[in-house]
């Protein structure tokens, strides 16, 4: 069957930066569709043409075309429904997929928009949507923007993007856990003494602020990407690898956060600088999560994620108890981890003690180290193609339900009004997120 993408946002920074290198390689490979994007900023589609689309692919300049669109222009409406009828001609065997990649604010004229262009169309054909992350604003916004969702598109129908479930170590994190006895064992609160995820990044929001400003860390990170971590590194065993299983366990996680009560917001010092005082928003945050099923309640979960760092850095490590400790009377023995690195690299490492050649019985940390890309020796597909891949093919299992969305929203929301209490200064860590662990007597393991 014949495909059409609709993309609003299809002049913004998702669009140029994820979604072309990714419609391009899924071209390569062999899947047959065109694109519309929409946009205001060019009037022509020369002008788009120009700017936008890389003229390495010849293949994906000859499957884009541009239409100029202006959501307070109702005008806007007519033509998309006029040019995707000019595409469909006498063909009705095609599928309609409209890509929301806009700011949420928008979200909710353009799903009215897009039933009105559906109306519109000649003949009643297939159709997806596919809506971006985050989903809403609030419990409440997200409860909205689903009703109007599923009032024009079945469930089935609705794809609801966190792309973290297109990268390969979320989903390496199941099979790491559930197909190795020696880790099943032991991944439970009776051996694991903490876990910490730190996602750094040394950029700033640049010119995502007018973006930026109305979401803040939490709403663009935390509910959606940090909270699927969670449920991967806690979920007990799925009965299948089947989408609705994942689900059904990754809802039982979520049910079981409490609403996150330690936690701190800051913000780098150039943001405030540079905009005076007039940007309120968050820029970092560090918070505590206790997940409390019987397999993981006691295990603190410390997150630190956000912007303007030093080093940019991906990782969890889970930190197991230390039933050793002064074992040999004379020495302090390190506890087990395991450390799971997804940037610059995947890599899984397991630290274990070994003996410091030329000593008396003295143990040393060692790391066992699993590199993805050197094993594999495989051009591993970005996020982006393997969720677009998903979509085209119609396979659900890796999008979150609302369910799940629903209680991410429920565990972020006392974030949600807290204010930033610290401004932190460029590429420093914020002095609170230091505090935040070291309350408990714990400290950052990077
Ligand atoms: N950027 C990323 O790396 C990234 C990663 C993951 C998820 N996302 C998600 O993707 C979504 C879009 O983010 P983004 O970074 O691409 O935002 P962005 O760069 O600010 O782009 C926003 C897009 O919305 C269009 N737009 C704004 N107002 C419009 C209107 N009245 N009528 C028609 N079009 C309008 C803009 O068109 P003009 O500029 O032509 O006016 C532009 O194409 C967000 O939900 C975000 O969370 C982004």
């Amino acid at each position: 069957m014949k495909q059409i993408i609709i993309q609003y946002g299809g002049t913004g920074d998702l669009f140029r930066k994820k979604l072309i290198p990714a419609y391009i390689n899924l071209l390569k490979k062999g899947h047959d569709f065109h694109l519309i994007a929409l946009g205001r900023r060019y009037t022509e589609a020369s002008q788009f043409m120009n700017e936008i689309i890389p003229t390495i692919s010849e293949q994906f300049q000859n499957h884009v075309s541009y239409l100029h669109y202006d959501m307070k222009d109702p005008q806007s409406v007519i033509d998309l429904t006029q040019e995707i009828n000019d595409r469909l001609g006498d063909e009705c065997e095609t599928e309609l997929i409209y890509y929301i990649a806009l700011q949420p604010s928008l979200y909710e004229l353009a799903i009215k928009q897009i039933h009105d262009v559906n109306e519109g169309v000649r003949c009643s054909i297939s159709k997806k949507i596919v809506v971006e992350k985050p989903f809403g604003f609030n419990s409440e916004s997200a409860k909205i923007y689903n009703g109007i969702l599923t009032s024009v598109f079945s469930d089935e129908e609705i794809y609801r993007v966190d792309h973290y479930l297109g990268k390969e170590f979320m989903q390496n994190l199941l099979i790491m856990r559930f197909h190795n006895d020696i880790i099943r064992g032991i991944w439970n609160n009776r051996f694991i003494d903490n876990i910490q995820i730190i996602f750094d990044e040394t950029l700033g929001v640049e010119q995502r602020l007018g973006f930026y400003e109305k979401i803040g860390v939490v709403r663009d990170t935390v509910q959606n990407h940090i909270l699927q971590i969670i449920t991967h590194l806690t979920m007990a065993e799925p009965s299948e690898f089947s989408p609705e299983e994942i689900s059904h366990e990754k809802i039982r996680v979520l049910k079981a956060i409490r609403p996150i009560k330690d936690f701190s917001l800051s913000r780098y010092e150039t943001l405030s600088k540079l905009q005076g005082d007039e940007v309120r928003t968050s820029t970092y945050t560090a918070l505590k999560f206790y997940v409390d099923t019987f397999e993981f309640a006691g295990v603190p979960i410390y997150v630190r994620t956000g912007k303007m760092q030093n080093e940019a850095r991906s990782q969890i490590y889970v930190n197991f108890r230390n039933t050793m400790d002064r074992v040999l009377g004379d020495q302090q023995i390190a506890a087990n981890s395991v450390i799971i690195t997804t940037n610059p690299e995947m890599t899984i490492d397991i630290t274990l003690n070994m003996k410091r050649p030329n000593s008396k019985w003295k143990a040393e940390p060692v790391r066992f180290n699993f590199n993805h890309a050197d094993t594999f020796n495989v051009n591993t597909p970005e996020a982006y193609e393997q969720i677009v891949e998903k979509i085209l093919e119609g396979d659900k299992s890796l999008f979150p339900s609302f369910e799940e969305i629903e209680e991410a929203w429920r565990i972020v929301t006392p974030t949600l009004s807290g204010n930033v209490v610290e401004t932190y200064p460029d590429h420093t860590r914020p002095k609170t997120a230091d505090d935040l662990i070291e309350s408990d007597g714990r400290s950052w393991n990077a």
